[in-house]
């Protein structure tokens, strides 16, 4: 028995989980649990990755605190996961105590080694907001090409990298000030000296040839050295004796995994860390990734962990992009798809048998096609799988009092489906799930060609031929049990359909060895239904809603400046202040402009006592059309801010403005 722990990318505490996490943890899971059903100890954690600025922004964003928000979304993710039958033994979050253990303690032993510095770094500092600005918060012109409005790390027009202080004219993303440089001592690890170890381990066989490749090349390019630190405000762990330093998030990320498992090892019984994580463990440790974190897991990680004395990874599986329709996943084409819309309309495992039929060992992007989608599900799975099984099992319960022939029918045929595990187990286990369901759907063709030649259906009230047909129906129930094995790492609610239907305890992969004979089933109900065409259209029209609903919501939310530029905002004085008969809220205000006079009510009663206000200055909107009121006509407003009470505060221009001068 192998004992395997594997990971998929922690997905980010600052949005839904959508169908790029869902293709990274579907293939994981395949892959896990093909482990499982062959015997094997295969461990599967996961995590929120819930560091960094962007969390924290969204989080002021919304107004609450970075725990409450990193809490929610670390809910909605692991449900929405779970809904998708992913089997994660744990689903932790980065922002932990067992991980800020495991973080501090890889940094003082890289520390103590001598394979840490730090150096002064000049970085743009948002003086408005005051935080220094990550390069995606920065903005300006491209230094190559001088398109505008370009982000700080590389160019969306000519695809230039740079650095955020190359950039002209910048603009904080957050603010829109204009940054400054600021200096200040950053914390490096000093990734140079790992680079023969990194050769060494890159070329040992961990990764595909591709990605093998591209870390050539980024070697003999030359590493740098990899800045670890980040300043306050940040929202992650501070950084042992350095004072307003914090763990960069993609340091304390990928320790993520260690902790995850640590927090499961806790509480489970003959789980133990060091079995899998000291570097004489004989466990083995998986991670699936997309390409574009390829760098952190096969450069940063596998060096972090050798120089700390931890073991570094078995295999990495790397997977490419997920394209719809042959382009990027968008909100307004309604693909960028989110797992809670998704199953508001389907059922994840149309999707798990889809995405499986696109899985490879290779880290080609991978191009989702909605007809195909319908067309897969429908004509291969349907048609062809579950098929067998409903022309069959009726046969089986109306003459054969629902019991399987004592013997198998056609060896040849059974051969080919049973012996197909060898093969199947080989692409299961190199991460080939596409090629895989492939040669299931050919091994279910088979089956449908030799229950069609024979026809049961013609013979089956032919005394003579019953007992072909009875022999003929319940291999094909054989074959069925065959199909559904190995599909069942991508199908498992389905497969624990069939065991029920089968009458047989969880299948696992060598129970294709030997037919189910002389068996009772029970009648058969479909284990799998076709997937209507129109709740894929469904899907994208709902996911294009959300999109609007957001802009719509954002265009609320804003006005433009030709809007602002509408307001005449005037300096007025208060000539006159009082109470109005009736209104518990409103004083009458009498409003010197300059050139006359305005009568305004406005709700400011609980914060002023009227006698206060006369002779003080304050700013009219001039421009506003006369409300008719109870008391009287409103001849426009007054700006007053606060959030009410006695919080009511009047805006006021400086002394020294005159009444009916403009405010700019
Ligand atoms: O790229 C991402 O979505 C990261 N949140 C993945 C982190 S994986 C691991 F290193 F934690
Ligand atoms: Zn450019």
């Amino acid at each position: 028995m192998r004992r395997i722990l594997v990971t998929s990318a922690l997905p980010y505490a600052n949005g839904a989980i959508h169908l790029g996490h869902l293709f990274e943890h579907i293939q994981t899971d395949i892959w896990v649990r093909f482990q499982r059903m062959s015997g094997h100890e295969c461990i599967y954690v996961c995590a929120d990755d819930a560091h960094g600025t962007a969390t924290m922004l969204l989080a002021e964003r919304e107004g609450v605190t970075n725990e409450a928000l990193i809490d929610r979304l670390r809910g909605e993710h692991a449900e929405d996961l779970r809904r998708f039958h992913i089997s994660h033994d744990n689903y932790y979050s980065t922002h932990s105590p067992e991980n800020e253990h495991y973080a501090s303690l890889i940094y003082a032993r890289l520390k103590e080694r001598g394979y840490t510095f730090t150096a002064d770094v000049a970085q743009l500092y948002d003086a408005e907001r005051q935080l220094f600005l990550a390069d995606r918060q920065v903005r300006g012109t491209c230094p190559r090409c001088g398109a505008e409005d370009q982000p700080g790390d590389n160019c969306d027009d000519c695809g230039a990298t740079y650095d955020a202080t190359e950039l002209g004219e910048p603009r904080s993303a957050l603010s829109d000030a204009k940054p400054e440089l600021r200096r200040s001592e950053h914390y490096f690890v000093d990734l140079p000296q790992f680079a023969g170890f990194l050769r060494e381990w890159t070329a040992s066989g961990p990764i595909q040839p591709e990605v093998a490749n591209k870390l050539a090349e980024w070697l003999n390019a030359g590493l740098q050295a990899w800045d670890i630190s980040r300043d306050a405000p940040y929202f992650g762990f501070p950084i042992p004796d350095a004072e307003g330093k914090f763990f960069y998030v993609w340091m304390d990320a990928p320790i993520g995994y260690m902790a995850s498992f640590k927090n499961l090892c806790d509480r489970t019984q003959g789980l133990d860390f060091d079995d899998f994580w000291h570097p004489d463990g004989s466990a083995e440790v998986h991670h699936f990734i997309g390409k574009d974190i390829v760098n952190f897991h096969c450069l940063f990680w596998p060096a972090v962990l050798e120089h700390a004395g931890f073991r570094t990874p078995t295999r990495v599986h790397v997977h490419g992009f997920i394209t719809v329709d042959g382009v990027r996943m968008s909100k307004s084409r309604g693909t960028f798809i989110n797992a809670s819309t998704y199953l508001e309309h389907l059922d994840p495992e149309y999707l798990r048998y889809y995405f499986a039929t696109k899985i490879s060992a290779r880290v080609d992007d991978v191009d989702i096609n909605l007809a195909d989608f319908v067309q897969r599900v429908n004509a291969d799975l349907v048609g062809k799988v579950v098929n067998i099984a409903s022309r069959c099992a009726g046969f089986i319960g109306k003459n054969f009092g629902g019991r399987l022939a004592a013997q198998i029918h056609n060896e040849e045929l059974w051969n080919a489906i049973s012996e197909a595990r060898a093969p199947l187990a080989e692409l299961y286990e190199r991460g080939d799930m596409g090629r895989a369901v492939r040669d299931i759907t050919a091994l279910a063709d088979q089956a449908n060609r030799y229950i069609a030649e024979r026809e049961p259906w013609k013979h089956v009230k032919d005394p003579a031929r019953r007992e072909e047909v009875h022999g003929v129906c319940s291999l094909g129930i054989n074959v069925f049990r065959a199909l559904v094995i190995y599909l069942k790492p991508i199908l498992p609610a389905m497969a624990a359909k069939a065991e029920a239907f089968l009458q047989v305890e969880p299948l696992v992969w060598d129970d294709a060895a030997a037919p189910l004979l002389d068996h009772e089933i029970v009648r058969y109900k479909a284990v799998f239904t076709r997937m209507d065409p129109k709740a894929v259209d469904r899907v994208v029209a709902a996911t294009r809603a959300e999109d609007n609903a957001l802009a719509s919501e954002a265009d609320a939310a804003t006005i433009s400046i030709d809007d602002f530029l509408k307001v005449d905002l005037r300096v007025a004085r208060v000539v006159a202040a009082e109470r109005v008969e009736g209104a518990d809220k409103l004083l009458q205000l009498t409003l010197d402009v300059g050139d006359h006079q305005r009568r305004v009510f406005s709700g400011i009663r609980s914060a002023y006592d009227p006698a206060q206000l006369v002779g003080r200055l304050t700013v009219l909107v001039a421009n506003l059309a006369p409300r008719k009121m109870r008391f009287g006509t409103s001849e426009g407003m007054v700006l007053a801010a606060g959030p009410g009470g006695s919080d009511i505060f009047l805006v006021a221009p400086d002394t020294g403005a005159k009444p009916g001068m403009q405010v700019t």
